[in-house]
Parts: structure tokens; C-alpha cells; sequence
């Protein structure tokens, strides 16, 4: 019964132990940073690398900025870290108000979508239409090779047959042929210039 009741306390302790510090909400942040820091500008909210447990951290630092596509992280001072595999910052991050890169890359996820390319940290990911399982994009693409989920709408849906083939070519072809050109103009350039 005792090692029961041990056993217990044990597991609230390390429970306890492993609650995740989590930086303040846009609409906490001023709060924390009255609390904390004078001037406020110097509250800082980062992920700590430097700790082997990876956690969010807050203390008084100053006001920093950095180029698109990064962020800062403690290692243990101020460090400039890429953002993460499935955020991106296409502006510059400012440490006032901010602890990660802005926005969530989008999934590429829905009925008929597939990624089309991942980009860098300063983009959102591409979504593509499977057009080999008939699927096309709702609205028009501006570019036909695929579509910006943060500035399109790119859902898919099933074509009716009668277009099947005729969909499924326009994507596919327009896509292979500009990359057609651009393969023979290099290669045309390399042979005229280095060969
Ligand atoms: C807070 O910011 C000021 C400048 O805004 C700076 O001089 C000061 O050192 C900062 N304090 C800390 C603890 O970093
Ligand atoms: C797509 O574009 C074509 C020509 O640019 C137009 O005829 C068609 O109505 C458009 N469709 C939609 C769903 O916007
Ligand atoms: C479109 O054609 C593909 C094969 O080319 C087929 O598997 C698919 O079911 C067709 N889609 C529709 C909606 O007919």
C-alpha cells in the first residue's frame, strides 16, 4: 500500500517536472513582459537549445531583429536559427511579440492534393492537383505547375470524364515543356560557352 501511495506521489512529481513552459499568447505577452522586463521591449520568449531538454524560455534581453526565413534561438545567448521544417517567415522576425516563425506551412493534405515542392523558410509549401487519379484544382491556377495555398484556393476535385484526359495533359505537359526548354537552353549555353 505504501509503495502504491509512493508510486503515486512519484508519478504527480515528475508530471510536474515535466510541464512544458509555453511563451505567452499575443494577447499575454504585454502582461509577462510588465511583469518581467523594464523597458517591456526587452521581454524575450525563444526556444532554448542549449538545455538537452528542449524547452521555451523567457528573460530580459533587448529588442532584436533578422532577415526572412530565420528566427532567434538561446544556445545561450541571442543565436539566429532557420525556422523549422513546417514554419516559414517570409518577413523579418522580430523578437518583440514573437518567439517562432510566423507561419505554418500548409499541408498539401486535402482530397486529391500532393505537395508540388516544399520551399524554403521563407515561403509557404506548393500543392499540385494528382491529376494521374483525375483530379484537378477548383480555381484557376495562375501557374500551371501548381498553386500557393496562402494566396489560392487549392482545393481539388474529381473531373468529370469526358475532360479527364484533356486535365489531366494541361498540368503535366505545360510543366514538362517549360522544363524541356530550360534543359536544352542550358545545355545549348554550356555547349556554346565551354565546349
Ligand atoms: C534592456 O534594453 C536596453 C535598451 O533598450 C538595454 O540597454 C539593456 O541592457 C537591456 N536590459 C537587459 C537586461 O538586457
Ligand atoms: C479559367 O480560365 C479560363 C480562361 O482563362 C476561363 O474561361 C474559365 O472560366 C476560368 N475558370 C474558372 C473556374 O475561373
Ligand atoms: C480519369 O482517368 C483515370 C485513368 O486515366 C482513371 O483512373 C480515373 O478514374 C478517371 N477519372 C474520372 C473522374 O473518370
Amino acid at each position: 500500500m505504501d509503495i502504491l501511495i509512493l508510486l503515486t506521489v512519484f508519478q504527480m512529481v515528475s508530471l510536474v517536472g515535466s510541464y512544458e513552459f509555453i511563451c505567452p499568447s499575443q494577447a499575454h505577452w504585454n502582461l509577462r513582459a510588465k511583469s518581467m522586463c523594464k523597458p517591456t521591449t526587452n521581454y524575450t520568449c525563444l526556444f532554448d537549445i542549449n538545455l538537452q531538454i528542449n524547452v521555451y524560455r523567457d528573460r530580459c534581453y533587448r529588442p532584436s531583429i533578422v532577415g526572412p526565413g530565420y528566427k532567434y534561438v538561446f544556445q545561450p545567448n541571442l543565436n539566429r536559427a532557420a525556422c523549422s521544417d513546417n514554419r516559414y517567415q517570409p518577413f523579418i522576425f522580430e523578437t518583440v511579440g514573437y518567439s517562432d516563425c510566423t507561419f505554418q506551412k500548409s499541408l498539401c493534405n486535402s482530397l486529391g492534393q500532393e505537395t508540388y515542392e516544399n520551399g524554403d523558410t521563407t515561403v509557404d509549401r506548393k500543392c499540385i492537383c494528382n491529376t494521374e487519379r483525375g483530379y484537378t484544382f477548383v480555381m484557376n491556377s495562375t501557374n500551371q505547375c501548381y498553386c500557393n495555398p496562402s494566396t489560392e484556393d487549392c482545393s481539388c476535385y474529381l473531373g468529370i470524364n469526358p475532360y479527364n484526359k484533356t486535365i489531366e495533359l494541361k498540368g503535366r505537359v505545360q510543366c514538362s515543356f517549360w522544363l524541356y526548354i530550360f534543359t536544352i537552353s542550358i545545355k545549348q549555353n554550356n555547349g556554346g560557352v565551354f565546349l
